[in-house]
């Protein structure tokens, strides 16, 4: 029988203290070799891991890997796991898609040449490719997203003339300078706490509002000083936060009274489908940035404009875009990426591969809703296409403030390292579920049921 919902389900923090002591136990008995791996092996690697982020997983030390195919990664204790996260949307389309690793070889064996410095027949397709998806007509790429965002906002700037540019509290583009910046506990903007060895404050080249905040927009907007705004059309990173009814529309709107220009950053929310939510919703921006997931975890990062941003940006006198202006590298729009994107778009994530990932994601969201029903835990599910994450407060967050404030890092901690224990990998910085191609409805329901259980450890 359902427990009778309420706002307040406290949780019990010695229990989970218990719990997670428990779970780091188990967590070092499964994993001796990565135990291993992460000692004396890697002691070269600063902080031990190749990337920072990599050190996040709750465990006492990091999880190494040893294979990973479609919806599976094995670690080398010979663990393996369903992964939700696909590398917090970089495997969107599976690990090793057949036709990735197919295009990939031909270009690598067959045809020979990573990197060129000249263009292929593959790129131009994946230029009319996303063209036709997202509406804009001319594209370039990046190797990162965050390096297609940094790009866009300086050709936003130069085409305006203008030296700001608008973020929203909380969100993520990558680390891009002008982007670390938050709305502060006193209302006013502040570098986001935590800021590595910024150039300048971003007060200086960033405003930033709240999502969700029309009249802050208008205010922030109305000098006419901002060159872009920089925005996920839902945001992903806080958890997610999506527009209310009417936001995108007054965002669209406040960019054509104030002479502004608006970049969506896809990144993540091409989960909303393949065009993301801009083809999802009919949204009209003026730029768009995507990457990771759209060449199957080959690196990558693109960016289209309209025709008259395109026109304003090549016909500029001033702008040195072939040589060291500021925009471009050596490696970026190379040959291998442009191959595996190829491939990703025309046969892996193509048009008819998101209706089943979403239809997955309601199932895990179902899952999900009807465990919080079951035991009356005040917890939100929000779904944007093929992804879905929970959030520790009762009601969807308006705001990344309002979803910053509902993090819990322990209980955060404990349902990461619980679910990993039980051959669940989910990504390590949000409780984010992403479906791709080879997820199984049978993999959803064994979250649920895994999922299930520790709640009922926390609240049963
Ligand atoms: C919305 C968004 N934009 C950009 C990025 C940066 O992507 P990358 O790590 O490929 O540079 C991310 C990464 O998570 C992201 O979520």
């Amino acid at each position: 029988m359902a427990a009778a919902p309420t706002d307040e389900r406290p949780i019990d923090r010695d229990v989970l203290d218990r719990l997670m002591a428990r779970e780091r136990a188990r967590y070092v008995a499964d994993h001796p070799r990565s135990r291993d791996l992460a000692g004396p092996a890697s002691a070269a690697l600063l902080a031990g891991v190749p990337m920072s982020f990599m050190g996040m997983l709750p465990g006492p030390f990091p999880l190494c890997f040893d294979t990973a195919r479609g919806n599976r990664i094995t670690d080398v204790d010979g663990v393996t796991y369903i992964d939700f996260c696909l590398g917090d949307t970089g495997a969107m389309a599976g690990h090793s898609p057949a036709p990735v690793v197919a295009a990939v070889r031909d270009r690598l064996e067959v045809r020979g040449g990573i990197t060129t410095m000249l263009p292929t027949a593959d790129a131009a397709w994946v230029g009319s490719e996303l063209q036709r998806r997202f509406g804009l007509p001319y594209w370039q790429f990046a190797l990162t997203a965050t390096d297609a965002n940094r790009w866009i906002l300086r050709m936003c700037r130069m085409a305006q003339r203008r030296p700001l540019v608008l973020v929203f509290s909380e969100c993520y583009h990558g680390s891009v300078d002008e982007t670390i910046i938050v709305v502060g506990p006193d209302g006013r903007p502040m570098a986001k706490p935590g800021n590595v060895g910024p150039q300048v404050d971003p007060v200086q080249t960033t405003r930033v509002v709240e999502f969700n905040d029309v009249d802050a927009l208008a205010a922030a907007l109305r000098p006419r000083d901002v060159a872009c705004v920089l925005m996920e059309p839902w945001m992903t990173n806080i958890g997610i936060v999506p527009p209310r009814p009417g936001f995108l529309e007054a965002v669209r709107e406040l960019c054509d009274e104030t002479g502004t220009l608006l970049v969506n950053d896809e990144t993540h929310t091409l989960s909303a489908g393949p065009g993301g939510c801009t083809q999802a919703f009919g949204l009209r921006p003026d730029a768009v940035t995507v990457g990771k997931a759209i060449a199957g975890g080959i690196p990558i990062g693109a960016y289209g404009v309209s025709e008259e941003l395109a026109a304003r940006i090549l016909g500029d006198p001033d702008a040195d875009l072939v040589d060291q202006g500021g925009i471009g590298g050596t490696l970026a729009g190379n040959a291998l990426a442009s191959a595996a994107a190829r491939a990703t778009l025309g046969e892996v994530l193509t048009d008819d591969a998101f209706a089943p990932m979403t239809e997955l994601a309601t199932r895990y969201t179902e899952g999900v809703q009807g465990v919080l029903d079951e035991f009356g835990v005040p917890w939100v599910i929000v779904q944007l296409g093929a992804r879905a994450e929970y959030r520790f407060t009762p009601v969807v967050p308006r705001s990344g403030g309002e979803s910053r404030a509902a993090q819990d890092a322990d209980l955060d901690a404990f349902l990461h390292l619980y679910t990993l224990n039980r051959g669940i990998f989910m990504t390590p910085f949000h409780n984010m579920a992403l479906m791709c191609p080879a997820t199984s409805a049978g993999d959803v329901d064994r979250h649920t049921e895994v999922f299930r259980a520790a709640v009922e450890e926390l609240f049963g």
